[in-house]
């Protein structure tokens, strides 16, 4: 797999509103991946219904959207070889309570008591959600 990728980033609202948006953008830059967009934006129902499409109907899907419209999110596209899982491995598991320390959710998430589990970022899981997700939030990169 030698094919340069690309994946879409979001410093959710907990990780935009706590200031770790550079925290963030450093980690991906430190692990040698480039940036290619970033843009601060609110989302809409209208977006994050595409974007969570694949979890509509799940229990956390209606609470998901409402938190990632509660606040300016941190749109990221970053690209380099294996970014896809690269940057997963970088945001660690789902829980930010259980996440491995070293990890952007295992280091700086935290369960906070709220119904909504907030971990701070999302990144695309495959290269079709990558495709997705990036002709979604950043319609200019579509290819
Ligand atoms: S699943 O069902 O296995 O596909 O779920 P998972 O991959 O772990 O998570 C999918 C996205 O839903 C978010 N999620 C939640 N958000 C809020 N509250 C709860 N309880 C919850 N459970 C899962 C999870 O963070 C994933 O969102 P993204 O934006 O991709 O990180």
């Amino acid at each position: 797999m030698s094919d340069i990728q690309r994946t879409l980033v979001l410093v959710k609202p907990d990780g935009v509103s706590r200031g770790l948006s550079g925290e963030v953008l450093r980690r991906i830059e430190a692990k040698g991946y480039t940036l290619v967009a970033v843009e601060l934006r609110t989302a809409d129902d209208a977006l994050l219904q595409q974007h969570y499409a694949e979890h509509e109907g799940k229990p956390f899907f209606q609470p998901l959207v409402d938190f990632m419209k509660s606040g300016p999110v941190l749109a990221v596209v970053a690209e380099g070889h294996r970014v896809i899982e690269g940057f997963r491995s970088l945001a660690g598991t789902t829980d930010p309570t259980v996440a491995a320390p070293g990890t952007i959710r295992g280091d700086l998430g935290r369960d906070w008591g709220l119904k909504v589990t907030q971990n701070l970022v999302h990144g695309s899981d495959s290269e079709d959600s990558a495709a997705r997700e990036i002709a979604l939030w950043f319609p200019s990169l579509a290819r």
